[in-house]
């Protein structure tokens, strides 16, 4: 075997090991990028990582990884989230991520503007209805879950 093809094996193979890595039980990290001072900010990022995700902060701001990502400041939130190629704005729930992640939609991704009370890391006496929605390519939206104050724990009527 030469050296040439040794190599391009070991590349296959290091490249097969970090996809089943990616795709299987390994926690899938999440690059969150928020101003040092938002708290609740700090909160949705203990609620990914309760709900299994590894998180990385970058404490530098949002508006500029929001505006690479595509998305408009209308549809833009206290925080940007890079995950698998994906951008996340603002309190999205973990298992909306879960099962956006499973679908791997062409989209730019998921989006709950502005902060609504009650959502993951917006805990506190008010508890407000909100819809998540799916950031296509073209950066229109359409609803992709729908939170109803209710049953605050986990009431989403899915709209499949
Ligand atoms: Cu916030
Ligand atoms: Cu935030």
């Amino acid at each position: 075997m030469n050296k040439l093809t040794h190599k391009f094996l070991a590349g296959s193979i290091l490249a097969g090991a970090l996809w089943g890595v990616a795709m299987g039980a390994g926690a899938t990290t999440v690059d969150v990028y928020k101003s040092p001072t938002c708290k609740c900010c700090a909160k949705w990022v203990d609620h990914m990582r309760a709900n299994g995700f590894t998180v990385n902060t970058h404490d530098v701001g949002n508006k500029e990884v929001r505006e690479r990502a595509g998305i408009s400041t209308t549809l833009g939130s206290c925080h940007t989230a890079l995950v698998d190629g994906y951008a996340i704005e603002g309190h999205v729930p973990a298992q909306d991520i879960k099962r956006f992640l499973k679908e791997r939609p062409r989209a730019i991704g998921l989006t709950a503007p502005g902060m609504p009370h009650g959502s993951p890391g917006m805990e506190g006496a008010r508890s407000d209805p909100y819809d998540v929605l799916l950031i296509n390519k073209q950066g229109d939206t359409t609803v992709y879950s729908r939170h109803l104050p209710s049953d605050s724990k986990e009431s989403l009527m899915r709209l499949k």
